[in-house]
């Protein structure tokens, strides 16, 4: 068992191994990360390598705050300090053009980085022991759900890294990713919204994200159980379900199923529980996972991505 309190000892143990060109996971506000120093290819390449991630697939780079901007983009403008002033700390990842400095590596081959200022004391606390940029993926093998909490970390990588835990994640899915290396679009919606941020950029691109090129971590299967997940109406599950499936419902059903589970009504509270409850289901050999499709508005943009990639 590698999950740690994060202690100031624990705190200080981990920025050491990050600075040795060691792997920590830790805990943020939206998913935990797989982190390692921005700056230290070496350590890049094990990320890469222990995820079994592609090497076009950027890395997001976390930093404490505005103030080690300049240490990965000199694009900084009014659009992003206003974004920042409003969203950071928080689960916007800003994409801008990288500084030559910045390893090629870190970022997928790509000219551009991806900027994070996390809210979570435990990501906070690391950032300020380490005092350098921490490059975090999502702790999870790459196509897989994204964790949640540190136990499913350390199931993900059979307890080979460390982990600082720092309890359920609030927001439970993956930070929106908006590029402003030219007009703004987001590339992966998240739990802050489009409506949110057009207040402050004004209009917003955003659309296909399935096979979306510029942002090589939202191909279309991603975030995926091992058992198959069938997207579903209401009425389809209540006429389909059976004692070997499992069903994930907003309203509940009537018809018997292996396990349902029925899930908050609001987008948030949603998306705090999903990746939890489909690594549960993921574990009682269930024939199939079917879900019940969320509304089709905007505010829940960002779940009905997660599902549809998962189900994909
Ligand atoms: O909430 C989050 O974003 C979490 C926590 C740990 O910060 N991180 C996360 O990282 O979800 P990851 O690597 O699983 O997803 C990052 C996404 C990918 O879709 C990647 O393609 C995109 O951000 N991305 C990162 N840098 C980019 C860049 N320079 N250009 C385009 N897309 C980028
Ligand atoms: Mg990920």
């Amino acid at each position: 068992m590698t999950i740690l309190k994060p202690t100031p000892e624990a705190v200080c143990d981990a920025a050491s191994t990050l600075r040795d060109g060691g792997i920590v996971a830790f805990a943020t506000e939206t998913v935990y990360g797989l982190g390692c120093d921005t700056f230290n290819e070496n350590a890049i390449e094990q990320v890469y390598s222990i995820k079994g991630r592609p090497l076009n697939n950027p890395m997001i780079a976390h930093i404490l705050d505005v103030t080690w901007v300049s240490r990965l983009t000199d694009h900084w403008d009014d659009r992003c300090a206003l974004l920042a002033m409003n969203f950071w700390p928080g689960a916007l990842t800003l994409v801008l053009p990288r500084r030559d400095d910045v390893p090629a590596s870190a970022c997928g081959g790509y000219d551009t980085v991806g900027i994070r200022c996390p809210s979570h004391p435990v990501a906070v606390s690391l950032l300020e022991e380490f005092g350098r940029c921490i490059s975090a993926p999502s702790a999870n093998r790459s196509g897989r759900i994204s964790p949640t909490c540190a136990e499913h970390v350390d199931d993900e990588f059979d307890g080979r890294i460390t982990v600082l835990d720092g309890g359920a994640c609030g927001h439970g899915i993956e930070s929106t990713v908006l590029s402003l290396v030219s007009s703004p679009a987001v590339l992966r919606p998240g739990s802050i919204s489009i409506e949110e941020l057009e207040e402050y950029v004004g209009s917003v691109l955003h659309g296909d994200y399935q096979g979306q090129i510029d942002s090589p971590g939202t191909s279309s299967r991603h975030y995926a159980p091992n058992t198959s997940v069938k997207l579903c109406t209401h009425d389809e599950i209540e006429n389909t379900v059976d004692q070997d499936c499992a069903a994930i419902v907003l309203k509940n059903i009537i018809a018997p199923s292996k396990q349902t589970k029925k899930m908050p009504p609001t987008p948030s509270e949603y998306a705090t529980q999903l990746y939890a409850v489909l690594r549960e289901l993921d574990t009682i050999g269930a024939s199939k996972i079917l879900v019940e499709k969320p509304p089709r508005t905007s505010e829940w943009l960002a779940v009905r991505d997660r599902l549809s990639r998962c189900s994909s």
